[in-house]
């Protein structure tokens, strides 16, 4: 790339509405880590987002925290990626608002995940529930991205950005950069350990579907040894993602993190059952995890240097989204403060 050219512009942001995964680690974090030099990164802890489902204040400010810690120990540089928390930055709550006012009752009405989230949450389907597509696009928008590195489950609310950045430019000319939604070609999609056909997620309600990045050793082992694998009669350690999830599952994420192909698993395992095998990828993801754990534990006995990213991250990201704010501000017709 020629020094002058300018880097393209990456977004993306996690809820902190539960402890970070296996999954979060090798579906999305490892992947921004390996990008970081090639692109201007902005990542962000949602907590505005998480408010639309209950939390407990305490615990959202512990996750936020613990959050940051551990985007920093899986090797995100704070000095190369602008790591922020989304409520520092006031104009993500004030262009959302602006973007609400361009986004339709029927595309909300539309949106897979508030059919799901008001489901699961019958007794709190609040306004904030409905309109988190207009503050997830005003999230993006601000800043110019050209990247969105989002799961599938997202891609949707990606979709929703596009199109209200489209209807906006087109009243008011080119304000919005219309980003692409940026799905990795490499990247494990990791499943639950329990339960092979859902996404291993922060929110699952069954916590041997999940292995946490703080989460000790032994339970992490005990977890693997019990992990879901198939009733097919073979048993034998043999990459088929439709006939054999479970193990396939196993498989991806002992790939993942030893850098081994399917095939070189297989024929390390040929022979052996999963008896041998559970317990080898166990092994496998609690060396991969122990620097993290053990990085992030150290960062987050550091107040003074978790906030001095903190701070430097909301300061660079308000620098860069009130520009924008201002641009839609003007358009909008409101009076220049
Ligand atoms: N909605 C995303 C999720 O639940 C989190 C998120 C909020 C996000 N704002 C974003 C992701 C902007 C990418 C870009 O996972």
């Amino acid at each position: 790339m020629v020094e002058t050219e300018k880097k393209k512009v990456m977004l993306s942001g996690i809820q902190p509405s539960g402890d970070l995964t296996l999954g979060s680690y090798l579906g999305a974090i490892k992947n921004w880590v390996e990008r970081t030099d090639e692109f201007d990164n902005y990542y962000f802890m949602a907590d505005m987002h998480s408010i639309t489902v209950r939390q407990d204040p305490a615990a959202l400010r512990r996750r936020t925290l613990e959050q940051l810690a551990q985007y920093i120990a899986c090797g995100l540089d704070p000095e190369k990626n602008t790591l922020f928390i989304q409520s520092h930055v006031p104009a993500h709550a004030e262009l959302g608002w602006v973007l609400n006012c361009y986004t339709m009752f029927g595309e909300l009405s539309r949106m897979t995940q508030f059919k799901d989230k008001s489901a699961k949450n019958a007794d709190n389907i609040n306004g904030g529930l409905f309109t988190y597509p207009a503050l997830m696009a005003a999230d993006i928008l601000l800043y110019q991205p050209d990247y969105v590195p989002v799961g599938n489950d997202q891609k949707q609310h990606v979709e929703l950005t596009r199109n209200v950045a489209e209807r906006f430019n087109h009243i008011y000319g080119d304000v919005f950069k219309v980003p692409e939604p940026y799905i990795p070609k490499v990247g494990a999609r990791v499943m639950s350990l329990s339960d092979p056909a859902s996404k291993m997620s922060k929110s699952d309600k069954d916590p041997n579907g999940s292995i946490y990045l703080m989460e000790k050793p032994e339970d992490i082992l005990r977890k693997f040894k019990r992990a879901v694998t198939d009733s097919d009669t073979e048993k034998c350690v043999r990459y088929a993602p439709e006939e054999k999830p479970g193990v396939s599952n196993l498989m991806a994420i002992y790939s993942a993190v030893t850098g081994k192909t399917f095939a070189e698993i297989e024929a390390e395992f040929d022979g052996q059952g999963y008896g041998a095998f559970k317990p080898a990828v166990g092994e496998a993801v609690v060396e991969t995890l122990r620097p993290i754990r053990e990085e992030a534990g150290r960062i987050l006995k550091d107040k003074a240097y978790l906030e001095s990213v903190y701070k430097a991250g909301a300061e660079k990201a308000s620098y860069v989204a009130n520009k924008t704010l201002r641009k839609v501000y003007k358009k909008v017709g409101f009076v220049a403060r």
